[in-house]
């Protein structure tokens, strides 16, 4: 077995973990981000942000080959264009959102959590300046995600609380 990555636990015939403060409340990202971004510099975003997850410790969920990580990082673009208050680019091409059922195929720990949170506050850093994030608006898209990866969590790992 890949210690980085093991079988998600519906595979191991275990309970899948939730999170205990259920699914997130939060408050949507103000549309003046997709206004000001627009998709070329949201496509640009998530193009350095996967870049940086495919140089993390969590590389091993993502695909190896650029090309597969570009693409990969598309379809976080369609989905964060609608979260940025654009059009709803990521139901169009795929479907239903149902962003928890999807992640369940990987096995994403607090800590694996901790690692895609740092790759997006790096790229979150540089966004006001190369992808014209209004600055005003960089907390709110930084409380956005750190609340919803909450419900992403599917996971416990040893020593783990909650
Ligand atoms: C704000 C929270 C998050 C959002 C909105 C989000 C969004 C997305 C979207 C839209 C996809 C594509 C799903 C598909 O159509 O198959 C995706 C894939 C993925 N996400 Fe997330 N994600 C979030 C958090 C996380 C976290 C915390 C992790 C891991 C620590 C993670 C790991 C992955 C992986 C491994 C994939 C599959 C990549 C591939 O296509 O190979 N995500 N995510």
């Amino acid at each position: 077995m890949n210690i980085h990555n093991p079988l998600p636990s519906h595979e191991r015939n275990e309970p899948i973990y939730t999170p205990p403060t259920g699914p997130p409340q939060t408050d949507g990202i103000p549309s003046a981000v997709y206004e000001a971004m627009g998709e070329a510099n949201i496509i640009a975003f998530f193009h350095a942000f996967y870049y940086r997850l495919g140089d993390s410790p969590i590389a091993d969920m993502f695909p190896k080959s650029e090309k597969n990580l570009m693409r990969a990082a598309d379809k976080s673009a369609d989905m964060f264009t609608f979260l940025f208050g654009g059009p709803h680019l990521y139901q169009r091409k795929h479907g239903q959102p149902m962003m928890r059922a999807r992640h369940i195929p990987f096995v994403i720990t607090e800590q694996a959590r901790q690692s895609w949170l740092v790759c997006y506050r790096e790229t979150l850093d540089e966004a006001v300046e190369k992808f014209s994030m209004p600055a005003e608006h960089v907390d709110a898209v930084w409380k956005f995600v750190t609340a919803f990866s909450v419900w992403m969590v599917n996971a416990q790992a040893p020593g783990d609380t909650q």
